[in-house]
């Protein structure tokens, strides 16, 4: 009784087929094309992602040898999608997650006073980030779309809504509680969409989507739609939350990496609600139909992005996966420090205004001395927002599982390891991704029937140990110097 699951990326789409020992039997993946039609904009054309997620699901049906029983979806979460509800048409481009274009609407909210609200409300903060924001600057800068908003021609989600309403050839309007959590729009303690938020962000909750549990069957797939398959779709979150439940961390205290674009840090908490004044989102891990669960997490908008920087801005390398070997040519990054801010900073540090730097460059840098430095960034990141979670929030983290395409990165590993002081563990299975997502949907159509029987299915692929004396090395220091240089560079 495979499962198949779809994970709705920033860059691409991922189709996985999942057996019941948690192996991945087939795979397909799909990249689409990424839009920046201006400075500090991002944007995805909704119908990219849809021909995506067909082809790539295509793929793995085609390599897999059993049919799969039931579907779950995961996505890229926060970004702003809109789309007609009778032709499932989108009228404009999807705004992502990474868009900074609601920096001036974050700051006026703020002058208002109204952060400490949003705050306590929803468990994040006023950011371009968060989806509300990318729906007020809808209504105030493309006001004849939002008239179709307000009398009910368009539906407004994120992703996971939108290829769920794709996949149910218009049937189902629905949402998970994770990924409604991240919208700021949505009360983390009710579990259910706030209207004083949404009267905030001038968004008309009739347009959002109805909040379902993260697993259990939601909808059919419709086979017009959909590769002629009528399959259950029963298990919905956003891909940082399938992750944390995909690395088997169903115990509070468990924390997870996962290294995609961005890098974001899970920590779950279980039914406690914690909050952070440093810097640190709460937000919704799961909710399996009892009760919601909770997670802390540390959200760092550009990792692997910086590495795709090297490759597609810089020409720096050929292949991603180059810049282990090309960083392992030097010893160190020879006191280069770079600070990847390419679309303003997050967690902890939060600056949509900040930009990257690349500093203490000599005439003796190397192409190698950045790909070092690089790496090194990725795991200083990391390190901040780990640091907060222990000494600010006082959530222990003894270790740390890691996922997502750059955590293969042996050396990557090593340095977060030595920078945390704590090891890191790395599973065989690092699509964890789409493997909760694949969890989600097994455990509500009875593929698996506890969390218990789940976490048997992880297994160690290596254990990354702390160098002794190595978190404490001066390097940190050097970064966290450079931080403030990165800092308020846009007006
Ligand atoms: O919050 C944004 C996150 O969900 C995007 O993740 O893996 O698509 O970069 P990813």
């Amino acid at each position: 009784m495979p499962v198949l699951a779809i994970d709705a990326g920033t860059t691409g789409v991922t189709a996985l087929v999942v057996d019941e020992q948690g192996a991945v039997r087939a795979r397909g993946y799909r990249e689409f094309a990424q839009l920046f039609p201006r400075p500090g904009w991002v944007e995805h054309e909704p119908d990219d992602i849809w021909t995506a997620t067909v082809a790539a699901c295509r793929e793995a049906l085609a390599a897999g040898d059993e049919q799969p029983t039931c579907v779950g979806i995961t996505d890229q979460r926060e970004t702003a999608v809109v789309w007609d509800r009778r032709t499932l048409q989108a009228p404009r481009p999807a705004i992502v997650w990474q868009d900074r274009r609601t920096t001036a609407i974050c700051d006026r909210l703020r002058a208002d006073g109204v952060e400490e609200r949003v705050a306590a409300l929803t468990g994040l903060r006023l950011d371009p980030y968060f989806t509300g924001t990318k729906f007020a600057w809808l209504a105030e800068h493309e006001p004849r779309l939002w008239t179709g908003v307000r009398d009910g021609a368009l539906a407004l989600g994120t992703v996971d809504s939108y290829v769920i309403a794709r996949l149910t050839g218009g049937a189902a309007h629905v949402t998970d509680a994770t990924n409604a959590s991240r919208t700021l729009l949505f009360d983390l303690e009710k579990g259910a969409w706030s209207d004083e938020l949404c009267d905030l962000f001038d968004v008309p909750p009739s347009a959002l989507p109805e909040v379902v549990p993260s697993s259990g069957v939601v909808g059919t797939t419709d086979p017009d739609a959909f590769l002629g398959l009528s399959l259950p779709i029963a298990g919905i979150a956003g891909d940082q939350q399938a992750a944390l439940f995909g690395q088997a961390c169903f115990s509070p205290g468990m924390s997870k990496c996962t290294y995609g674009t961005g890098s974001f840090v899970l920590t779950n908490t279980g039914s406690d609600i914690v909050r952070s004044d440093a810097g640190l989102l709460t937000t919704v891990a799961w909710d399996l139909g009892d009760e919601l669960v909770y997670a802390l997490e540390g959200a760092i908008f550009v990792t692997g992005a910086a590495v795709q920087w090297l490759r597609d801005g810089l020409g720096l390398i050929d292949s991603a996966a180059e810049i282990e070997g090309l960083a392992r040519t030097v010893p160190d990054s020879g006191d280069v420090v770079f600070v990847p801010a390419l679309t303003g900073m997050g967690a902890p540090h939060w600056d949509p205004h900040a930009r990257g730097a690349l500093l203490g460059l000599t005439r003796g840098t190397t192409r190698a001395h950045i790909a070092r430095a690089t790496l090194e960034a990725i795991a200083f990141e990391v390190r901040d927002v780990v640091d907060v979670m222990v000494d600010e929030a006082g959530l222990p983290v003894p270790e740390l599982s890691a996922d997502g395409g750059a955590s293969a990165n042996d050396l990557l590993l090593q340095l977060q390891a030595d920078q945390l002081g704590v090891p890191v563990r790395r599973p065989q299975v690092t699509e964890t991704t789409a493997l909760g997502a694949a969890f989600l949907a097994g455990l509500g159509t009875g593929v698996w029937s506890s969390t218990d029987e789940l976490a048997r299915t992880w297994a160690l692929d290596r254990r990354f140990e702390p160098a002794a004396g190595a978190r404490d090395d001066g390097r940190h220091d050097r970064w966290r110097a450079a931080l403030p240089r990165a800092g308020g560079w846009t007006a």
